[in-house]
């Protein structure tokens, strides 16, 4: 069973084949065409340059995917393809609204059924792409993007007692949104924070890249003033969060230390405070998504997390919470497994996501 999947909610104009196989999904082909440099020099992405940006490039994608795929030409792509999955929500509409053309003039033209698929979900069950199934877990699902900063729990038999929390059912299962986000999302900040400390695009991989510099030792020597730390701000009574409050601090973190080392507002601070801002922005950012895992295990029968979206890549934040799972094993002996999608490539906006959505929904899995 194979589907050919489309996704253009925001700059990225992603194409893909998965197939469902032997009791997986598995990505055949996937070809992506990112727009950074388009919107790189606007600081963010302007959502009508990247509709117009979808039009150029979805045509030569397309004519990628077919030559990548092997085949010989659109007609025997698409006779080869049973379903057409697209992504028709959330995110920009001028950019949505490519991707679904493209989806209802191919499903037309080819005489296959389409379906219509929820972004967000396509995070959610980005973990499962190219991997064996075990579907009789509950698992808890934390989908961090530029967008949003959710804890949802994926099950399959719904637990009655949750039915106050928003739930919606894809396929057989069952999505439990206990939480989302009050302000900023975790990727917004981290995009957010960079850029006030000047640093280039791709803002959020460039960060954590500085926060590996860190050295507290050689920091403190040169510069005995650097000793912020950043406030971990929990909600109280939530699965909800709320990020901004990091970007109000590193903001007075920066101010302070300019002014301690007379610089102005547009000159670039040290090498070494930059790496300091960063390991601790880093730090404190991933101790708030560590804790909301730690609530929802410590109140809630769970046998896997599972951690998805563009801020899945971050490294210090799967250590950390491996770490953690890890001392739940020693001192509970509670087994709880650990999921990050297969590929970095699954992690960021991509269409396999989307093809094992509609592998999901039309009950395949
Ligand atoms: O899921 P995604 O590609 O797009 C949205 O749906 O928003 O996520 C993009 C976000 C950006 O904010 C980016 O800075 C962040 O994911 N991101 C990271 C890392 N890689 C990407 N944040 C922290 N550490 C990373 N290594
Ligand atoms: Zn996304």
């Amino acid at each position: 069973m194979k589907v050919l999947a489309i996704e253009t909610s925001c700059d990225d104009t992603s194409l893909a084949i998965v197939e469902w196989i032997d009791g997986q999904v598995v990505c055949r082909t996937i070809v992506a065409y990112h727009q950074v440099d388009l919107h790189t020099m606007y600081g963010g992405v302007v959502p009508e340059l990247a509709s117009r940006e979808h039009l150029h490039q979805m045509i030569p994608v397309l004519q990628q995917l077919v030559t990548n795929g092997g085949y010989e030409s659109l007609d025997s792509m698409m006779q080869d393809i049973d379903v057409i999955g697209v992504t028709a929500s959330p995110w920009l509409p001028g950019s949505l609204i490519m991707g679904r053309t493209l989806g209802l003039f191919l499903s037309l033209r080819y005489v296959k059924d389409l379906e219509y698929i929820n972004h967000l979900d396509g995070h959610i069950f980005s973990f499962l792409l190219d991997r064996w199934q075990y579907w009789q877990s509950s698992t808890v699902v934390i989908s961090l993007s530029g967008w949003h900063s959710d804890c949802n729990l994926l099950s399959i038999d719904g637990w009655q007692y949750w039915q106050s929390l928003s739930i919606h059912q894809v396929g057989k299962f069952r999505i439990t949104k206990y939480g989302t986000t009050r302000d900023d999302a975790i990727g917004e900040v981290f995009d957010k924070v960079a850029r006030l400390l000047w640093g280039p695009y791709p803002w959020g991989p460039w960060l954590s890249q500085q926060a590996q510099k860190h050295n507290a030792e050689s920091l403190l020597a040169q510069y005995p003033f650097a000793v912020h730390t950043f406030k971990r701000i929990r909600l109280l009574d939530t699965y909800d969060s709320s990020f901004s409050g990091l970007k109000s601090q590193a903001y007075t973190f920066i101010q302070d230390y300019k002014k301690q080392l007379g610089l102005t507002e547009d000159e670039v601070l040290p090498e070494q405070i930059v790496s300091h801002l960063a390991y601790e922005f880093q730090e404190a950012s991933t101790d708030i998504v560590l804790a909301m895992i730690q609530q929802m295990i410590a109140h809630h029968p769970i046998d896997a997390v599972a951690l998805v979206g563009g801020v899945s890549a971050n490294l210090r934040l799967r250590q950390k919470i491996q770490h953690y799972l890890d001392s739940v094993v020693r001192d509970t002996g509670q087994n709880i497994v650990f999921y990050t999608p297969v590929s970095f490539d699954y992690c960021t906006d991509n269409a396999a996501m989307i093809g094992m959505v509609t592998c999901v929904k039309r009950g395949y899995c």
